[in-house]
């Protein structure tokens, strides 16, 4: 995994050392529901996440150039559920957070286009997904921004076995291509 750079944002992967800040955002009952994980609970909880979920490649900590400091977390990770696509064929799902100080700065669409062209230029993918929660106005709204294409809404069910109907799109290569 290699760090990567927007205007305002380093992405770089996890670190112990992020335990703290990482409690201090992921502990906002606004930002985990939403997003369909769990609240975290201590510092020791943020740590096992950072070695769990946190810890898969290509996923990476948002950090604030101005203040050197992790903002919320993105990452690529298997689609659920995939487009029948033939053999070898690359496609992973974006997803992203961002913390609750830091919304309404266009910092998770900033995330999600460095994120989607990696995810092309050197990933070699064909398909990029991204689903939000059908309440989740906020991400339907970046996913909006970075240019995603509906394509169905999933039955899907929360942590507690509520339903959560899941809303999915899809970013071809040849569709982000014409956009740029
Ligand atoms: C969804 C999320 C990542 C958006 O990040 P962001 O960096 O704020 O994105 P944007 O600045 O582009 O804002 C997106 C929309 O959020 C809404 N928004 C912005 N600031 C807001 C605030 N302070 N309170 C509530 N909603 C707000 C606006 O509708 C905005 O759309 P607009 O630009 O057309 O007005 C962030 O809200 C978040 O982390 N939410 C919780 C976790 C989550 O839902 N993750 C995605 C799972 S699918």
């Amino acid at each position: 995994m290699k760090s990567l750079e927007t205007a305002r944002l380093l992405l770089r992967p996890w670190q112990d050392g992020d335990a703290p800040v990482l409690y201090r955002w992921a502990s906002d009952l606004e930002v985990g529901p939403r997003a369909g994980w769990p609240v975290h609970t201590s510092v020791e909880n943020s740590l096992e996440i950072i070695h769990g979920p946190l810890g898969q490649p290509e996923t990476y900590a948002l950090v604030y150039k101005q203040t050197g400091e992790p903002v919320g977390s993105v990452g690529l990770f298997p689609p659920e559920p995939p487009l029948d696509l033939p053999a070898g064929a690359v496609q992973l799902e974006l997803g992203y957070w961002v913390a609750r100080p830091y919304w309404g700065q266009g910092l998770a669409p900033e995330a999600g286009r460095g994120m989607i062209r990696r995810a092309f230029e050197d990933l070699g993918c064909a398909v990029v997904h991204c689903s939000h929660a059908d309440f989740n106005h906020q991400s339907r709204r970046v996913i909006e921004k970075l240019g995603f294409t509906y394509r169905l809404t999933r039955d899907a069910v929360d942590g507690d076995g509520n339903p959560r109907p899941t809303c999915c799109y899809v970013l071809t290569r040849e569709n982000w291509e014409r956009q740029h």
